[in-house]
């Protein structure tokens, strides 16, 4: 990011008020790859604002997509797609995929079935992020890829792509997402197996979009040649950037909190039951559907804060969400522990030492460990002067912390924020009382 900005969150009493958030990171980038394939328009209502979900945009037309984005008050951010019907065009610069881990691995899946060369790259921290992960399934189904040691950035060398049945070594969404969308341009089918259950947004978004994919327990599979069709869609609420005011209104009993238009899916919303299990108090109303997306308002009450462990299944399905539990952990009466979460060493920054440093910082006893860490309860925290890392959901649950700390705390490099959601803290400070 250009800009250096530093924020400073002053204590609060209690969060008050009713937020609707904009649309869902995981679900935009979906929505618009896809569109982008289909055949015929797609209108994509109330798109995600962050910088990532343009990175996603901006690679689209470099491939030759047409897309305008108009800003309507009742709908959000509104983007127009017009279809390619499956043939992209050759890009004639690199793809830059800025700080966004979705678009260059989900992409990947999409280039890898073009008759062309394509060059993806992105910012510094997305160069240090591993890829072998997309590198060597889709290298079986046969693409030609290169790399900077299985970092970006990447060549590949796209073709007629062969379907074949892979069982994922790390579960993570965005590389069954890839493969997915690889398998849409492959001859045969594609089976994918995943350790654990992931969010399954690909596969819904490929349902709305018109193909067929068939799940059975952990496993899934599309077959090749599918066509798609545009679509008139709104995106449900992002849940993992919600998951900041949750938590912020869960460090304060007082606290009254709606949150309208909401993402529900039940791969994604395991941050309730969490918070749930901790002590808030939560009631779900207008519940809907949009494309295959659960859709609700939460009304959402705060209480005091037991302790929660996280580990296995659960620390994937909140595998973004973990920041910001971490920082109200300290809060809780017996703490929060968090366990096989060696991922959260390589997304935006290492986010157990970021979460280590800047709670330390605070005062907080931490114990850090290869996969996780346990962060004891009932533990008092004074304003610091902390770092974002230039990691925006680091950025953003510090702000939280910092609500209930004693003092003020400086945090740098909030600019960041604008990767997933842009008007993060002025939100966040129309919903705070002092
Ligand atoms: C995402 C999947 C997760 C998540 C990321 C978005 C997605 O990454 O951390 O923010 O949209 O599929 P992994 O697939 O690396 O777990």
């Amino acid at each position: 990011m250009k800009s250096e900005s530093q924020i400073v969150v002053r204590p609060a009493r209690n969060v008050n008020g009713s937020v609707s958030l904009p649309g869902d990171k995981s679900i935009s980038h979906r929505y618009a790859m896809l569109a982008a394939l289909a055949e015929g328009p797609s209108r994509l209502e109330n798109y995600s604002t962050g910088a990532d979900c343009a990175s996603t945009l901006g690679c689209l037309r470099s491939l030759g997509v047409k897309w305008e984005q108009k800003d309507k008050d009742d709908a959000g951010n509104v983007i127009d797609v017009q279809g390619s019907a499956l043939s992209l065009a050759a890009p004639s610069q690199p793809l830059d995929c800025g700080n966004s881990g979705s678009t260059i691995r989900m992409l990947s899946g999409i280039v890898a079935g073009q008759p062309f060369v394509s060059e993806m790259a992105g910012d510094e921290s997305l160069s240090r992020r591993p890829m072998e992960r997309v590198i060597a399934p889709l290298t079986a189904m046969g693409a030609e890829i290169q790399s900077n040691d299985s970092r970006p950035p990447l060549r590949i060398t796209g073709g007629t792509l062969r379907g074949i049945s892979y069982r994922m070594p790390v579960a993570s969404a965005q590389v069954k997402t890839c493969l997915l969308f690889a398998g849409l341009l492959a001859n045969g089918e594609t089976q994918i197996a995943e350790p654990f259950r992931t969010r399954d947004h690909g596969e819904i978004a490929l349902r709305a979009f018109g193909a067929q994919v068939q799940r059975k327990g952990t496993d899934v599979s599309i077959r090749g040649g599918q066509r798609l069709q545009g679509i008139q869609a709104r995106i449900p609420g992002d849940i993992s950037s919600a998951a900041f005011f949750l938590c912020a209104a869960a460090l304060f009993p007082g606290s009254q909190l709606t949150v309208a238009n909401m993402l529900m899916n039940p791969t994604r919303a395991r941050l309730l039951d969490i918070l749930m299990q901790l002590g808030l108090q939560i009631s779900v109303t207008h519940m809907d559907e949009l494309h295959g997306e659960l859709v609700g308002t939460l009304q959402v009450q705060g209480g005091s804060l037991k302790s929660a462990t996280i580990a296995g299944a659960d620390t994937a399905a909140l595998i973004d969400e973990i920041p910001v539990l971490a920082a109200i952990a300290p809060y809780t009466e017996n703490g929060i522990e968090v366990r096989d979460a060696k991922e959260l060493r390589v997304k935006e920054s290492d986010r157990i030492a970021s979460i280590t440093l800047n709670l330390r910082a605070m005062a907080a006893e931490v114990e850090e460990r290869p996969d996780g860490f346990k962060i004891p309860g009932s533990q008092a925290l004074h304003g610091a002067e902390l770092e974002s890392f230039g990691d925006h959901r680091i950025a953003m649950a510090f702000s939280v912390a910092a609500l209930r700390a004693h003092g003020d705390t400086l945090i740098r490099g909030c600019e960041c924020a604008a990767i997933s959601y842009p008007q993060f803290f002025p939100v966040l400070e129309g919903l705070v009382e002092r």
